[in-house]
């Protein structure tokens, strides 16, 4: 069974496509490498004896995809394409709605030329904006989102909502991630972002290398149990089997559905560079700096939905996911620029 799988070589989609082939499905890759790296395939095939199908195709030209949808027998889309840095995105916001929107309505348009019914979409807990209420649950509220990256999940959201309204043949499961962080346990593939890391765990794992000199901890006067910032990290292998959980789900013919894939529990700032730190047997230099803007106090899932319905639950801890972000960026000092 042959899955499309945009944005493939990136962080999460190439932990997913490693999933996938160990459980005997075909994923074809689509990606411009705006993002990533071609090294990633040869990484994927030393992981799982087999180098998958790969297109450098901008999911945007729908002419080229097109081409692929003729050739291919695609039976599900996982579309993780789509730029994802909160700030970038508040400085080229045009950008962002470009790619992000248009990116997600050319695949959807061709999965309905070439009925293709079963898509997964990569959201975030970005649309639940500052949660009212922890932890927060799929029926949360969504949308009091404050940057464009945010806003074209919450968009996409919408116009797939619209979008089922009128093809009940399609089947989509909106994924809502959490914090991913973590790497596959090989250590031959990880997050490996270009620049300065926006995340928390590539900018401590580039200090812990001595890339950078110490970590800034964004204020300490949160509302929370040490004052730092609250989040729900999950390991990016237990993010990518949710993936697989939500195709199963979708071969039932369920529609529309939302999912939260998180822990369900809650880690400070302070408790991660604690967190890491043991896990690693390093020190992690940092100080305290101005809140950054936009940051909210806390945000950690409700995944008993997901639990129930898609019999997925995060496994991992994050202490395992300190050590598989440390052993990743340890074997691989320059990412996967050798
Ligand atoms: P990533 O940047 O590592 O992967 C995205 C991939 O898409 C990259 O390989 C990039 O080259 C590719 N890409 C971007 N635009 C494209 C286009 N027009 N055509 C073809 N390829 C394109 O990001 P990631 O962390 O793996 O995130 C995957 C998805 O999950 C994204 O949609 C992101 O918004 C979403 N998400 C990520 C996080 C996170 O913290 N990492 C959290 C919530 C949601
Ligand atoms: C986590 C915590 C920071 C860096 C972002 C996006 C969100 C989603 C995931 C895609 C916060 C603190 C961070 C640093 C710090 N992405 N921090 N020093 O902000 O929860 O979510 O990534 O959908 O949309 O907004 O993740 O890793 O940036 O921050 O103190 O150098 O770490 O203040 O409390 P965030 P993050």
């Amino acid at each position: 069974m042959s899955i499309l799988v945009t944005g493939g070589a990136g962080y999460i989609g190439s932990h997913t496509v490693v999933e996938l082939i160990e459980k005997g499905y075909d994923p074809i890759i689509v990606d411009n490498l705006s993002n990533s790296k071609i090294e990633v395939l040869d990484r994927i095939a030393t992981i799982t004896g087999v180098k998958p199908k790969f297109y450098k195709v901008d999911v945007c030209n729908k002419d080229e995809m097109r081409k692929i949808f003729e050739s291919e027998s695609i039976s599900a889309v996982i579309h993780f394409a789509g730029y994802k840095a909160v700030g970038e995105s508040v400085a080229k916001p045009l950008m962002y709605y470009n790619n992000n929107l248009n990116s997600t309505i050319s695949v959807l348009e061709l999965m309905l030329e070439y009925h293709v019914d079963n898509f997964v979409f990569s959201s975030s807990a970005t649309v639940y904006g500052d949660p009212k209420v922890l932890p927060i649950t799929e029926e949360s509220e969504v949308g009091g989102v404050t940057n464009p990256y945010g806003r074209t999940k919450y968009m996409i959201e919408e116009i797939l909502k619209d979008v089922a309204k009128v093809n009940s043949n399609l089947n989509i499961a909106i994924l809502r991630y959490f914090n991913p962080i973590g790497a596959h346990p090989s250590g031959l593939i990880g997050e490996d972002p270009n620049d300065i890391p926006n995340n928390l765990m590539p900018y401590i794992t580039q200090v812990a290398i001595g890339k950078r000199e110490r970590l800034g901890v964004f204020g300490s006067d949160y509302n929370t149990v040490d004052g730092t910032g609250v989040r729900d990290y999950i390991h990016v292998v237990d993010l990518a089997r949710g993936h697989l959980a939500a195709l199963d789900k979708l071969d039932t013919k369920c529609g529309l559905t939302i999912y939260n894939l998180g822990t369900g529990m809650g880690t400070s700032v302070l408790q991660m560079v604690n967190a890491f730190q043991t896990a690693n047997k390093l020190k992690v230099p940092f100080v305290i700096t101005d809140r950054r803007p936009g940051d909210i106090d806390a945000c950690y899932a409700d995944c008993s939905k997901a639990n129930k319905e898609l019999k997925w639950q995060a496994c991992y801890s994050v202490e395992e996911a300190c050590k598989d972000s440390w052993n990743f960026q340890s074997k691989n000092p320059n990412g996967y620029d050798y």
